[in-house]
């Protein structure tokens, strides 16, 4: 097997990009090219402006300015880089299917396929293949299918390589991670293909974190790892509302338990309900993987996790409406936050597009603030719902550049990003400009340290208990 010397990832979006920008960071005698079809995404790559890179991600635009146009490059080509690359990436998207068969549950493959029909068509020499998108286990098996039937004598080695970073914290977690996972067959040529991949990891992580298993073991890890970390949110959520009830409080809980090493403090934020493009995708797919193998139980067991997630947005959305008196008609709501999660532009599956939702429904005038996410976005999210009419989304929505703006003679703020700015306001200022009684519906915890009860805000808290809620 020829040393890597050049890389190809297909797939330019927020796995693909970060995770290409770092291995050329660390590895400059690999030329690294990182193919799209979506032209504008690749031009925004290419931007020289690095404010316009497609992807907000704190540090990446550093890396870029280090390594692009040394070893790192940005292409619609295709098919050039998949014949000059010893090693090729598969980084597309893999959706949740919208037709057919495992529609609303299954993983859509189509674009994975249409990668391995193109690699076919195209290599000339041999390559090792990396699955770098999350996959169905035993996914490898239809991709080595469709490449040992190119009829050409050129062999690949398929490798399974799942993405582990999250969003906001990309490149800390790329360039320090906790574990990066390689799957491969138990054969020479699969050996000699892992220990490739290894080398490219090992220029900058310890040997210690660099993991090897077979490669059913590693892609099924992947959705395994999401299931686990949305358990937790979807389980502190639950204790959430029962502290409510309780006057116990989630976060005094969250503590508690946390403090605990066998339970741990991390992921026990009790929030509006977790969005992102990977946790509700990844465990429908795992709920349908196991029902399609007459695994109901552990298919039910693992669903629950998402109906509790949808129950949070929705008693969110609920709890708005009961306590500005039961109609939220033609009042304005401000929205503080639209991505999922801070110090990201993203805003796949953000718990903000299905509040919204609800509240549109209810005839809501919303102001949407949010420090990256872009007006078009905004309106795109909610008219991809396809639940809402576009007349009212216009009549009804308005994004905003100013905080203060979106909520001024505003009935109700609701807090659905935990951006940090948002605790450094004049809160006072924005309490003297609201409709009265002003209130604060706060999804992410961020506002315990405020005191805004102190302006005589009324503020609702997602599992504090009920009579700090003067609604
Ligand atoms: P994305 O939608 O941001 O990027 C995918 C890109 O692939 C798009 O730009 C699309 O145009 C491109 N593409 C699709 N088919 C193509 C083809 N045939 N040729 C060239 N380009 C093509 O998706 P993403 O968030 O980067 O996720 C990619 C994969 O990584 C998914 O399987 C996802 O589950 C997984 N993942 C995502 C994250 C995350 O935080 N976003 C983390 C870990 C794993
Ligand atoms: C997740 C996984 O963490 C990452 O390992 C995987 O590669 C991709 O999916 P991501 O979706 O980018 O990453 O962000 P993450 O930090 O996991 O947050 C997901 C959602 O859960 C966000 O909406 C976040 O706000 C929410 N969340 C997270 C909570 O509500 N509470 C928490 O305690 C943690």
């Amino acid at each position: 097997m020829r040393p890597t010397k050049n890389i190809c990832c297909i797939g330019a979006g927020y796995v693909g990009g970060p995770t290409m920008s770092v291995i050329a960071q660390k590895n400059p005698s690999i030329k690294v090219t990182c193919v799209d079809l979506n032209e504008s995404r690749i031009k925004a790559w290419n931007n020289e402006n690095l404010d316009n890179l497609p992807i907000y991600e704190p540090g990446l635009a550093e890396v870029v300015a280090e390594a692009r146009g040394r070893n790192l490059f940005f292409s619609t080509d295709v098919d050039k880089a998949i014949d000059e690359a010893d090693m090729i990436f598969i980084s597309v998207n893999t959706p949740t299917k919208t037709y057919g068969e495992g529609k609303g549950m299954a993983a859509d493959l189509k674009y994975i396929e249409l990668c391995a029909r193109q690699i076919a068509r195209v290599a000339t020499n041999d390559k090792i293949i990396v699955e770098k998108s999350t996959l169905p286990v035993r996914t490898a098996e239809a991709v080595k299918s469709i490449l040992d039937h190119t009829g050409n004598g050129v062999n690949f080695q398929i490798l399974s390589n799942p993405e582990f970073l999250a969003e906001g914290t990309a490149i800390q977690d790329l360039q320090n991670a906790d574990r990066v996972l390689i799957g491969g067959e138990n054969t020479e040529d699969g050996k000699l293909a892992m220990q490739e991949l290894v080398n490219i990891y090992a220029s900058w992580l310890p040997k210690d974190r660099i993991l090897t298993t077979n490669v059913w073991s590693s892609e099924l890890s992947k959705l395994v790892a999401n299931a686990f970390l949305a358990q937790r949110v979807s389980s502190i959520n639950a204790i959430s509302e029962l502290c409510e009830v309780t006057e116990a409080d989630v976060q005094e809980v969250a503590k508690a338990i946390g403090k605990d090493s066998r339970i741990g403090p991390k992921f026990l934020n009790a929030s509006v309900g977790f969005g992102g493009s990977c946790f509700q995708k990844d465990i429908l797919n795992l709920v349908y993987i196991s029902k399609s193998l007459g695994l109901n139980e552990v298919a039910d067991y693992w669903e629950q996790v998402i109906i509790m997630n949808d129950h949070q947005k929705n008693r969110f959305a609920r709890k708005i409406v009961k306590t500005l008196y039961n109609t939220v008609a033609d009042k304005k709501i401000a929205f503080l936050g639209w991505a999922f999660k801070k110090d990201t532009n993203d805003t796949r599956e953000s718990a903000a597009i299905y509040i919204a939702e609800k509240l549109l429904h209810e005839q809501a005038n919303i102001t949407i603030y949010d420090p990256k996410v872009k007006e078009h976005q905004i309106f795109s999210d909610l008219e991809y719902l396809g639940t809402l009419d576009p007349e009212i989304i216009k009549q009804r929505v308005r994004v905003v550049n100013d905080p203060y703006l979106a909520m001024d003679q505003a009935h109700a703020i609701a807090i659905l990003t935990e951006w940090d700015e948002f605790i450094t306001y004049d809160w006072r200022r924005v309490y003297d400009k609201m409709v009265k009684p002003a209130f604060v519906f706060d999804g992410r915890g961020i506002t315990d340290g405020l005191n805004l009860e102190k302006y005589d805000f009324q503020v609702f808290r997602l599992g504090k208990s009920i009579t700090t809620n003067k609604g």
